[in-house]
């Protein structure tokens, strides 16, 4: 992986030691960063939110019109104003506003913060109003983050570990080399039998569109003889695993007299299973891939919103008190 890459500050401490990631990065993370810094200042914070609410709350009920409440909501919005500036940072690469990793952790630890102001903030008092909406959008960009953090700790090294320590471009390869293999042996058998195999080659499918790549099915297909019209009527039907295809070579292996013949079809069949696995990996990387990145799909939108909401909140309580 490139250092550039958007994923590096994010990865680079979950990789395998196989990529010269240097010593330092590869036990500190965007969790444990400084000795988790920012998770101590936000847990102080949050304390902090808790204990002045509590003793506030004992001279009035808590709730956003109080000094209280506009303290903390001022902190909850400038706190959301910062995480968002965070998409500023991931993008400028040569920024000197602090190292990508830094701004991370204190991006994860400060929006699962900001989450207890917000709730001290409006004193619990929820309703189905524009105050409330601006809440419930928070609290869905905070759940798509953890989600994102979650991804982001599983996945890659799941995705390392699926793919036998290879590369993609390397699994690429290899379905390559099977076809060639295939089509040479496949040379020496009848007609049939090589349009099979050229249509199981031709109509592999690996990835598609976005929901494809996240169900992670195997949609190769195969043109077959249409059993009930007959030559030259065919049909496409479903070569999930190289299934049919390698069904249909198993039962000309079992009707094979000629020695020579059978062990050809033994070979291709070792093929099509080979390519039948590999197909499976690809395709489950695929998938991993795509959940890796699918979350901040749902995140950014997310917080795009919740900053329209924030700005309607905030001239809503100061025109309309
Ligand atoms: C109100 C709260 C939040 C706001 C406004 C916010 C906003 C953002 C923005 C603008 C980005 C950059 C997206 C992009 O550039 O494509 C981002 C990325 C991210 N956020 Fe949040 N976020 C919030 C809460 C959280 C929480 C609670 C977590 C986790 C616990 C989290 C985890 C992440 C992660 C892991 C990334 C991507 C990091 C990367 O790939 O570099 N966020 N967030």
């Amino acid at each position: 992986m490139r250092r550039t890459s958007w994923l590096w500050p994010v990865l680079a401490p979950l990789r395998f030691d196989e990529s010269g990631i240097g010593p330092k990065l590869m036990h500190e993370s965007f969790i444990n960063y400084r000795n988790h810094r920012y998770g101590v200042f936000a847990v102080a914070l949050c304390l902090g939110a808790v204990v002045t609410s509590l003793i506030d709350s004992r001279r009035e009920p808590q709730n956003g019109g109080t000094w209280l409440g506009y303290t903390l909501g001022s902190i909850a919005a400038l706190l959301i104003c910062y995480l968002a500036l965070y998409g500023v940072r991931r993008r400028s690469f040569k920024s000197p506003a602090g190292s990508a990793a830094g701004w991370l952790s204190a991006h994860v630890y400060l929006g699962v913060a900001v989450l207890c102001i917000a709730t001290l903030h409006c004193g619990f008092q929820f309703g189905w109003n524009v105050h409330t909406s601006a809440f419930v959008l928070m609290l869905l960009v905070s759940i798509s983050g953890c989600w994102g953090v979650y991804v982001y700790a599983r996945y890659p090294g799941l995705m390392i570990r699926q793919r036998g320590n290879s590369s993609r471009e390397t699994l690429l390869e290899q379905l390559s080399t099977l076809d060639r293999r295939a089509r040479l042996l496949v040379s020496a058998l009848d007609e049939r039998l090589q349009s099979y195999v050229e249509e199981a080659i031709r109509r592999t499918h690996l990835g598609g569109g976005v929901w494809a790549q996240l169900r992670g099915r195997d949609r190769s297909t195969i043109l077959i003889p249409d059993a009930l019209r007959g030559p030259p009527f065919a049909r496409i039907v479903s070569n999930e695993g190289q299934h049919v295809l390698i069904q249909r070579l198993a039962q000309e292996h079992a009707g094979a007299h000629e020695a020579s013949f059978a062990a050809k079809l033994q070979d291709l069949l070792e093929v099509a299973s080979e390519k039948a696995v590999l197909v499976g990996k690809l395709q489950k990387d695929i998938q991993l891939q795509g959940l890796l990145q699918f979350w901040l799909y749902c995140h950014l939108p997310l917080c795009f919103g919740l900053l329209a909401a924030l700005v309607i909140h905030v001239l809503a309580v100061f025109l309309y008190r």
